[in-house]
């Protein structure tokens, strides 16, 4: 079994489902409002749980009401809290987000998210040495973050690195990652490239391995030499929200059959989370993401 330490977000989600998106100034009539839980970090750690690993959370939650419900989500699929932080007089962190035919917008208010430090990773260290990778992504404060990269570099343990939303970032501390997995914008932004560039030779000047999502289209990874394609899965997209923390979820989890497959089953499984409403709707269980393969031999 996989042992995953997630370091990340918990949102909790506020997700309007629309006609279309409102023009600045307009006010428009909804079709439906829920709230679900989110974040990238909760979003990812329960992708794998439902893959089957073992995962451990090191996240923070604010002292509101959305912070009982975001644990007891999170635990209830199985999700180590140990490392997840109350913080007092502080807000969870919260996305509203707006669903429109498939496509999404968000806004993201940190809250305790903002509030995870360095020495909340440190205190997870016994825990982060016995796992087989490490996730983080960017909706936490960048030394923590570092902090990450750091420590488990220290202990050889790889670290999957998501860059969302995208910041520039020192080559040094991605050279420290054994993966980054931007989507093409998120690569230009991280690399402090023209958004302009061919994705093709921005992954060859990366100074790490690169896995680059493309959507619906798939993804292109590289570990050295020339970039690869695995072409993506055709299905009826409902909600893309939470589609890249599937992928990263799944390619932690599969990463041990080896890059190229691993990556197949991760464009499998971001393309099974569309298909629901809700970040973590549609994310699947291993069986789905095999039927879903045997469809497609090619
Ligand atoms: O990646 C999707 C997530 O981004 C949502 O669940 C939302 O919380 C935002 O953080
Ligand atoms: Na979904």
């Amino acid at each position: 079994m996989t042992r995953l330490v997630v370091v990340g977000s918990i949102n909790m989600d506020l997700v309007t489902v629309a006609q279309r998106f409102p023009a600045p100034g307009e006010t428009l009539l909804g079709e439906r409002f829920l709230s679900v839980h989110g974040g990238k970090g909760g979003n990812q750690a329960v992708a794998a749980a439902r893959l089957g690993a073992e995962v451990h959370m090191v996240g923070a939650v604010g002292d509101d009401a959305f912070a009982q419900p975001l644990c007891d989500a999170l635990a209830a699929e199985g999700v180590g809290l140990e490392h997840v932080a109350r913080i007092e007089n502080c807000s969870s962190g919260t996305a509203s987000i707006t669903v429109s035919s498939g496509e999404n917008q968000i806004i993201v208010v940190p809250g305790a998210n903002a509030r995870l430090t360095p020495m909340h990773v440190a205190n997870a260290q016994s825990l982060i040495a016995c796992v087989d990778a490490v996730l983080v992504q960017m909706e936490i404060p960048l030394e923590t973050v570092e902090a990450t990269l750091r420590i488990a570099h220290r202990l050889h343990v790889p670290v999957i690195l998501n860059p969302a939303p995208a910041q520039p970032l020192p080559e040094e501390w991605l050279r420290l990652a054994r993966y980054i997995t931007p989507n093409q914008h998120e690569l230009a932004t991280l690399l402090a490239a023209d958004p302009s560039a061919d994705f093709r030779s921005l992954m060859r000047r990366a100074p790490c391995p690169v896995v680059l999502t493309r959507g619906a289209e798939g993804a292109w990874f590289r570990e050295e030499g020339e970039p690869q394609y695995q072409h993506g899965f055709k299905v009826e997209a409902v909600d893309s929200t939470g589609a890249g923390d599937t992928f990263n979820a799944a390619l932690a989890v599969f990463l041990h059959e080896g890059l190229p497959l691993a990556v197949r089953r991760a464009c499998a499984a971001a393309a099974l989370s569309v298909t629901r409403l809700g970040a973590r709707g549609g994310m699947p269980h291993p069986a789905e993401v095999d039927a879903l393969l045997a469809r497609h031999r090619d």
